[in-house]
C-alpha cells in the first residue's frame, strides 16, 4: 500500500493505533462544523473499516499526515473513489480533516500537492474533483491553492442527507490533468 512523502509530512494508511486519533478527529464540534453531526465511537469505527478497505482494494486511500518532526498524527488528506450514489460517479476525489492544533500551518495543501502528483504521476487519472458546502471557507482555500477551479456543471445536492438539510448543497471543483501539467510547468501550483 502506497505511502507517500512531502516536505513535513509522510502520508500514510491507518493503523489500528490511530484509531483513538481518528474518533477524537470526529468527535470535534469544530472540525465537523460542517459536517451533519459529530460522529460517536462505534460511528468513527465503522468509517475507520471504510478508509482501511479503501487501501486494501485501491492502493491508495485518504492518507494519515504524520508530521515528520515529531510523528504525530494531524489530519489526513487523500485520494477516494466518489460513492457511485453521486451523479457525476465514477470519479476520484481529494478531501482533507485535520486537527484543529494543526490548522494554519499549511498541511493540508503541502500534502494536496503531493496526493495530486501520484493521482496524476502514478495513477495517470485525467481528473481529480473536490466538493463541499459553500460556507466552508477553509477547505475551498485549499482547493484554490492546489490549482483547482470551479466546476459549476458538477455542483449537487449530497444525496446522503436529509432533504431539508441546510448542508446538502454541495459545490464542486476540479482540475485536469492537463491543468496540473501546465501549473507545474510554470512553476506552481
Ligand atoms: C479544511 C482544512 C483542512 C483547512 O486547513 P488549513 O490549515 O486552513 O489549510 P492549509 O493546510 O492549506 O493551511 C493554509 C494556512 O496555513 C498558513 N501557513 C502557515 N505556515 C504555512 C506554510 N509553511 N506553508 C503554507 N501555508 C502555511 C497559510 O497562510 C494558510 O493560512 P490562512 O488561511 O490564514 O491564510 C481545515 O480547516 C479542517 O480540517 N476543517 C475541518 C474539516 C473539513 O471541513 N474538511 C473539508 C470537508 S469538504
Amino acid at each position: 500500500m502506497t505511502r507517500l512523502r512531502s516536505e513535513r509530512l509522510i502520508l500514510r494508511p491507518w493503523e489500528e493505533r490511530d484509531r483513538d486519533f481518528w474518533a477524537a478527529l470526529n468527535a470535534d464540534p469544530e472540525v465537523m462544523r460542517f459536517f451533519e453531526k459529530v460522529r460517536n465511537r462505534a460511528e468513527s469505527d465503522r468509517v475507520f473499516a471504510r478508509l482501511e478497505a479503501h487501501f486494501v482494494r485501491h492502493g491508495f486511500g485518504f492518507w494519515v499526515l504524520e508530521r515528520r518532526l515529531d510523528g504525530e498524527a494531524v489530519g489526513f488528506t487523500g485520494l477516494q473513489h466518489v460513492d457511485r450514489a453521486l451523479p457525476f460517479a465514477p470519479a476520484v476525489e481529494i478531501g482533507w480533516r485535520l486537527k484543529r492544533s494543526a490548522w494554519g500551518e499549511g498541511y493540508a495543501s503541502e500534502a494536496a500537492r503531493a496526493c495530486l502528483a501520484y493521482a496524476f504521476d502514478v495513477l495517470r487519472l485525467e481528473k481529480v474533483v473536490s466538493f463541499a458546502v459553500p460556507a466552508n471557507e477553509a477547505s475551498l482555500a485549499v482547493m484554490r491553492r492546489i490549482g483547482m477551479q470551479r466546476a459549476p456543471e458538477l455542483d449537487f445536492d449530497h444525496p446522503f442527507l436529509p432533504r431539508n438539510s441546510p448542508l446538502r448543497r454541495h459545490i464542486t471543483w476540479l482540475i485536469s490533468a492537463e491543468e496540473w501539467r501546465r501549473a507545474g510547468a510554470a512553476g506552481g501550483p
